[in-house]
């Protein structure tokens, strides 16, 4: 897996290498040593997983193998049952069909469902139940063949309809969090009539990887890949879907999907509704209309037609339509935004479903080109455009060798053997949530980086002193393995520490972390929960960097900041509700790959009902002064109280699409109490039009690009009012970038922001000249 560049760099510096790491293992890890015939590393290891805040975390089964409960994958047995029991076992968290009591959400019962390789036929959906993470054989991929008298929603659901017609469902659609499906071909051509692969309904902390989805052919298919009707996204990547009459059926506020590529569908990608979406590195091959959107509505309350879709570095050949909208555009009702698209054998590039069309295609390269309202510096008058619109500087260090914006999958390491994989509970870490496992991983980290990936068994490992996790760290965790800061380290918001630091300032090195949570356990108020200073070795383009990882602060059990320490009606009880000084920097000298990254302060507790709200208090979401590069692809910042993203000094971000959520408690405090702004955290001002979080702030930096953002704001002291009626004022400004940086966003959507950008804190874009449904919409701002 290592680039032999790196190896052969890192043995004529050995000194160096070992010193930048502390690390003294004697032979660093080379290539995987699995044998083909061999099953992924995760099936034949022991398992050592713990759910630590489980009612009986010796009794309870994190892991478990589908075979262990009689599934017999040989492609004729019905598997369904089978299957469902390895998902159920253990009083998990669902509703109410079957097993279980009704249950919105949780955090105390997560499991692994593993499935060897093998075919696995089943009648009736396998349902993800909350915090499953459903994983196939990464060497050999699995199937789920639906058969031919399959009967119900999709092969996997996320969110079974309850019985009845009510439209009630299990768990609530933008709060169902925690599901991850990878590694699986699913194959519907057995079934005659409609089949879907699957019941994709998620939110925030979903990820969708490594998945085929094989259905018949022709225009007589009835089969879809993915349904998808609401929720808040997300990411999905590493998809392929072949056949069927959509590829893709999507609906969701917001969602980024990376490298899906799509075969002979009759519709690739149908787009329902949403706010925005980002598509980057989308491939449509042989079928009738790339994208069909539904368009034309500007009412979102009654009717969410498509917002915006933001696709970059699409491929599409012998497909007689890439995009396709249900009604003609002459206002904003569907903004677009393409940007180096290649088309071969693509008549029309965008079209209406009455036929006229709007861009003609061909066998051509489209480099920048957009539908809908566009700005320009500090001009308040946008210009309603149909056409070429500015093409951003795009810095080679974020483009791989085709010019597409560089992308890097969530590494499995499936070539790698379980001996050179190491445990950290067999290595002395515990994971109890109780237990301070603070010397052991800094003992793990030195024994092991660079020499063993490092596999973080399920369970919460509790620190009460900095861990650096050294560059050149490759760590994977299991159904989101907790990595928790507690303690008197962690309380002084003056003097504030970061709990995990990866890579000391300067250093370089291969340094990889998938399926970890990082989160406190309040109150720390003087916690940077992770502080990121490791770059990627040279010529090693995401060589740093995080894949379906979380920073989580508060609201889950252990966390000891719940509904009887933090009820959401005390806004003004800060000592014991403190989560954070700021959850994630990105300093000068890293670069950063980050994928699905969502760094949530809890607005309510996941724990219990699931519903009720909690008042919580995190000073700052991500700030980056990073030089670059930096990718952020499909990432979040929620609550926090001065801003969600700053960018201060920084450099050459990708950054598609962001999503954020102002603190549903403000303005009462007003911003940014409890905390106070500090020049020498380069925090932005407030007052004026700033009594509310920033969503975003940007400030000295050059070539940022911003592909796609959602900025939302939903309360205005906790009511709900301010987004009703047509007053979309829950605050007055939401992001702000000063006049000396360079950036270019597209397709900017705001919630209830009377301004959607201020420059030099002057607000210049208004919400009310750009309404679009729900949201309101810039296709373009540049500077
Ligand atoms: C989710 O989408 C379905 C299908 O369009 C719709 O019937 C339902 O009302 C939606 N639910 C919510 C809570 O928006
Ligand atoms: C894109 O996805 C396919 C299918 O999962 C995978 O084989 C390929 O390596 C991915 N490419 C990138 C750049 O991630
Ligand atoms: C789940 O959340 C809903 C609100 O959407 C609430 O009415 C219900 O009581 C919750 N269910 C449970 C079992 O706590």
């Amino acid at each position: 897996m290592l680039p032999a560049l790196f190896w052969a760099a890192a043995s004529s510096y050995a000194f160096t290498f070992v010193s930048a790491l502390g690390s003294t293992c004697s032979s660093p890890l080379g290539a995987g040593t699995a044998a083909a015939g061999d099953p992924y590393w995760l099936q034949s290891m022991d398992h050592r997983n713990t759910a630590a805040f489980n009612p009986d975390p010796a009794g309870y089964k994190v892991f478990r193998n589908v075979k262990d409960y009689g599934a017999v994958g040989d492609g004729t047995t019905d598997d369904t049952a089978a299957i469902n029991a390895a998902v159920q076992d253990g009083s998990r968290c669902g509703g109410s069909i079957g097993l279980g009591t009704a249950c919105n959400s949780t955090t105390i019962t997560p499991a692994v469902v593993y499935f060897p390789s093998g075919t696995y036929v089943v009648s009736s959906p396998i349902i993800a139940y909350y915090t499953t993470q459903l994983i196939g054989d990464a060497k050999n991929l699995p199937t789920l063949a639906a058969s031919p008298s399959f009967a119900g929603i999709a092969v996997i659901d996320t969110d079974p309809y309850i019985d009845g017609g009510s439209g009630a469902q299990w768990y609530v659609n933008t709060n169902s969090f925690f599901r991850s499906v990878r590694n699986f071909k699913i194959d519907l051509t057995r079934v005659a009539g409609a089949a879907t692969g699957l019941h994709w309904q998620v939110s925030q902390a979903t990820s969708l990887m490594n998945v085929v989805v094989e259905m018949s052919q022709g225009a007589n298919s009835q089969h879809q890949g993915i349904y998808m009707e609401n929720g808040s996204g997300g990411y999905m990547g590493d998809l392929v879907f072949n056949g069927g009459k959509f590829g893709i059926w999507v609906g969701n506020q917001q969602f980024t999907v990376r490298n899906i590529t799509i075969n002979n569908a009759v519709t690739a990608i149908h787009g329902a509704w949403n706010w925005g979406w980002t598509f980057q590195r989308v491939t449509i091959n042989n079928c009738n209309v790339g994208f069909e959107l539904e368009t034309g509505s500007l009412d979102g309350v009654l009717h969410q037609t498509v917002g915006g879709e933001a696709i970059i570095d699409a491929v599409v050949s012998n497909t007689p339509i890439f995009i396709q909208s249900s009604t003609a555009t002459t206002s904003l009702a569907g903004s677009l935004v393409l940007n180096n698209i290649q088309l071969t054998n693509v008549p029309t590039a965008v079209g209406v479903a009455d036929g006229s069309v709007v861009l003609a295609g061909g066998t051509t390269t489209i480099n920048s080109w957009g539908q809908g309202n566009v700005y320009k510096g500090s001009n308040s008058a946008g210009t309603f455009t149909q056409g070429e619109i500015v093409a951003a500087n795009k810095p080679s260090s974020l483009l791989d060798g085709n010019g597409h914006i560089f992308g890097k999958m969530y590494p499995q390491y499936e070539t790698y053997s379980p001996s050179q994989i190491i445990s950290v509970r067999a290595a002395g870490a515990v994971g109890d949530g109780k237990t301070d496992d603070t010397q052991a991983l800094k003992d793990i980290f030195a024994k092991y980086s660079g020499c063993n990936i490092i596999f973080f068994d399920a369970g919460t490992y509790v620190v009460t002193d900095t861990v650096t996790i050294p560059a050149g760290t490759q760590m994977i965790g299991e159904v989101w393995t907790v990595l928790a800061g507690k303690g008197s380290a962690f309380q002084d918001v003056e003097n504030p520490k970061p709990v995990f630091k990866v890579g000391e300032s300067g250093d370089k090195g291969l340094t990889e972390i998938s399926n970890i949570i990082f989160q406190t356990i309040g109150p720390t108020p003087g916690a940077i929960v992770v502080e990121w200073n490791v770059a990627q070795p040279d010529g090693v383009q995401g060589g740093a960097g995080m894949w379906d990882s979380y920073i989580r602060l508060g609201g889950s059990e252990g966390s000891e900041q719940d509904l009887a320490t933090c009820p959401w009606t005390s806004t003004n009880n800060f000592e014991p509700c403190m989560s954070a000084f700021m959850a994630l920097h990105l300093t000068a000298g890293s670069t950063a790959y980050l994928e699905g990254t969502w760094v949530w302060l809890a607005d309510h507790f996941m724990d219990g009902d699931g519903w009720t709200k909690l008042s919580l208090f995190s000073g700052r979401g991500i700030l980056s002064e990073s030089q670059g590069p930096v990718w952020m692809i499909g990432t979040g910042s929620e609550h926090h109280t001065l801003y969600q993203y700053s960018l201060v000094n920084a450099a050459n971000h990708y950054m598609g699409l962001i999503q954020t959520e102002s603190p549903y408690f403000q303005p009462t405090p007003v911003a940014p109490t409890p905390f106070t702004a500090r020049a020498d955290w380069h925090d932005p001002t407030f007052g004026g039009d700033f009594t509310s979080a920033y969503g975003l702030n940007i400030a000295n930096s050059k070539d940022i690009i911003i592909f796609g953002a959602g900025l939302y704001s939903f309360f205005d002291s906790y009511t709900e009012e301010c987004t009703k009626d047509g007053r979309n004022n829950c605050q007055t400004s939401i992001a702000n970038i000063d006049s000396a940086s360079s950036v270019t966003i597209y397709q900017l959507n705001t919630v209830a922001s009377v301004n959607m950008l201020n420059i030099d804190g002057t607000a210049v874009i208004k919400q009310a000249d750009n309404p679009n449904g729900f949201t309101s919409t810039v296709t373009v701002w540049s500077q």
